[in-house]
């Protein structure tokens, strides 16, 4: 199926509910411009299709922040929630487990290919990335951090310390604690500065643009984190559960991390999220003497474990690498062409699997095309600089939905 398009966008009752939500929420969460041009609100989903209160029927490319690779509506992962919260809905993770947070770690540990894996659950991808940083300082007794300009790692303070984007680090600058060293992303990396205990990176940036890094970069990040003691932490929330084609984007390159941050797909929908380490780098915990020093309040959620479990199993069920590689390729090859036909427009065309960009030739420019493609029934995200149209769909997309919207890509460019 198709966008259907029946009002303006916004419709009326989205416009409606845009000044309701303008008077009861804190102002910096949703844009929402005095001349009421957006948002649309979102009622219902099906697969890649979203209908909003005024029954517009929309395209969603970005799954929803890269979340609903099964896509939305009814799936397995909803009957699993559904199955579980009738049971047992919310529970004490920390103190007395459940059958599904139990069955969830299995499957991470396994996932991962990490060595004697361990799993730390939490709830967002701020947080599996604070786990992280948090593992790497236990295990090693250092303080550094380094991470990479365009990067993003979440906006808790923690994590922000890690995100590189000024806009978000400003205005909390002087809460932000001196532990990070931001180099640049794909350059050479000579030496590690001193106390390093962790080095933190995307293997492909999404909010940073889509931005790529060579197999030879990685490894020598790799190189350079055994010589000195320090561990390897991928932040694969974006790029991990096949969002790439591999399992994590890692893989890719065969270099194996210490520690993999993940979060997004994983719950299907639910709010899941995991640092996941070698035994090695896990090893740094102390063992619980009764009061966790890393826990918080749905830690192990019943709900949201039996969510990420039945995702993993329709993901493997579905083969995720094939599907994803196979649609990924069909994208990818007809935004090349589109990338020949508009070559003073476009750039370049990067990504993976079904994470792919296409980087347009000045800051905004893909602001302006993804206004341009909501008003033609599709949902995007723009990234980096505003110069990067980010394209990750559901894995239940289909070639025609695809078609239609490089035939809309297309349209826009050319008018
Ligand atoms: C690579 C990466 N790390 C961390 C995060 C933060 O995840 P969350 O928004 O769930 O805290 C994101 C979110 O987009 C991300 O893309």
């Amino acid at each position: 199926m198709l966008p259907d398009i029946r009002t303006p966008l916004p419709g009326p009752k989205s416009r409606a509910l845009a000044a309701r939500l303008r008077s009861v929420e804190a102002r910096n969460v949703t844009f929402l411009p005095e001349d009421d041009s957006f948002p649309i609100f979102w009622e219902s989903g099906d697969g890649c299709l979203i209908t909003d209160v005024d029954g517009n029927r929309l395209l969603d490319m970005t799954s929803a922040f890269g979340v609903s690779a099964l896509g939305h509506g009814t799936t397995a992962v909803t009957a699993a929630i559904s199955e579980q919260s009738n049971r047992l809905l919310h529970g004490m993770g920390d103190v007395h487990p459940s059958l599904a947070k139990l069955e969830l770690c299995e499957q991470l540990c396994q996932l991962s290919g990490l060595a004697d894996a361990k799993v730390l659950l939490g709830t967002s991808g701020g947080d599996a990335v604070e786990a992280a940083i948090k593992t790497a300082i236990l295990r090693t007794g250092k303080h550094r951090i380094v991470a990479f300009t365009g990067g993003y790692h979440g906006l808790n303070l923690g994590a922000l310390n890690a995100t590189a984007r000024a806009d978000f680090r400003m205005p909390f600058q002087r809460h932000l604690a001196d532990f990070v060293t931001h180099l640049p992303y794909g350059e050479p990396v000579h030496t590690l500065p001193p106390d390093t205990a962790a080095v933190l990176v995307e293997v492909i940036q999404g909010r940073g643009g889509v931005q790529e890094i060579s197999t030879e970069w990685l490894m020598n990040l790799r190189s350079l984190c055994d010589m000195t003691g320090a561990l390897l932490i991928v932040d694969e929330v974006f790029t991990g559960f096949w969002r790439t084609g591999e399992v994590f984007a890692h893989r890719h390159h065969g270099v194996t991390p210490d520690i993999i941050a993940c979060g997004k797909i994983l719950g299907g929908g639910m709010p899941i999220s995991a640092c996941i380490g070698s035994g090695d780098a896990m090893s740094g915990w102390p063992v619980s003497t009764g009061e966790s020093i890393h826990t918080s309040t749905f830690l192990g959620h019943p709900g949201g474990c039996a969510a990420a479990s039945a995702t993993l199993k329709a993901l493997d069920a579905m083969d995720a690498r094939t599907t994803v590689t196979r649609l990924g390729m069909y994208l990818r090859n007809h935004l090349d062409v589109l990338a020949i036909k508009h070559a003073s427009k476009i750039i370049d065309i990067r990504g993976k699997g079904l994470m792919l960009g296409i980087q347009m030739d000045a800051p905004g420019a893909a602001v302006a095309l993804s206004d341009a493609l909501l008003q033609l029934g599709i949902i995007t995200l723009p990234a980096g600089n505003g110069d990067v149209l980010e394209l990750t769909p559901p894995f239940v997309v289909q070639e025609a939905q695809l078609d239609f919207v490089v035939t809309a890509i297309d349209q826009t460019l050319t008018a």
